[in-house]
């Protein structure tokens, strides 16, 4: 297991959409290990496979104390009732903006031993598996923001330092929840 590099907001791999994981093995179960101590050592709440430059279906959560991570996941939005709450990625590390989450999710996936695997989650989990799989889809969180919130963001992330915001640019649209 390592502490790998996280991907910034600029970088490439971040608007890639990730390939389903074939092969359930040691290769597989290093990048669940690599991503779950990544993960830890940034004090985040997930990570995902492209954040540390892999473009696998893989992510990681850490939240109320549980750990996990699904490997092919898909996500049901369950209801209509959605929560406005502050959000923040790994990738835009030092902000935060209000998205607007589904409250409720199911998601369903493998383990890193390719046995099934259900996750019920609402809240802070709903909202950390939804962003998670944004991530494998090249989606990244302030794309989720509304119209004006999201001008606002950008303009307070052209003021980071840490990334050329010129390649900016949210690889597909999608729709306000
Ligand atoms: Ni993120």
């Amino acid at each position: 297991m390592s502490v790998t590099p996280i991907r910034l907001l600029g970088d490439p791999v971040l608007r890639t959409p990730a390939a389903p994981v074939v092969d359930f093995d040691a290769e597989l179960r290093r990048l669940v290990a690599d991503l779950t101590e990544t993960m830890h050592a940034a004090g985040g709440a997930g990570l995902a496979a492209p954040q540390i430059g892999v473009g696998l279906r893989v992510f990681t959560w850490y939240v109320d104390g549980e750990v996990g991570h699904l490997v092919n996941p898909s996500v049901d939005l369950v209801g209509e009732e959605t929560e406005e709450a502050p959000e923040g990625c790994l990738s835009i590390p030092g902000y935060r903006f209000d998205c607007r989450r589904h409250l409720h999710v199911v998601a369903t996936g493998w383990d890193q031993h390719g046995d099934p695997l259900r996750v019920e989650g609402s809240h802070l989990l709903a909202r950390a598996v939804q962003h998670e799989v944004d991530h494998l889809d090249g989606v990244l969180f302030v794309d989720r923001l509304d119209p004006g919130a999201r001008a606002a963001a950008l303009a307070e992330l052209a003021g980071a330092d840490w990334t050329g915001m010129g390649a900016w640019v949210p690889r597909v649209e999608v729709s306000p929840h």
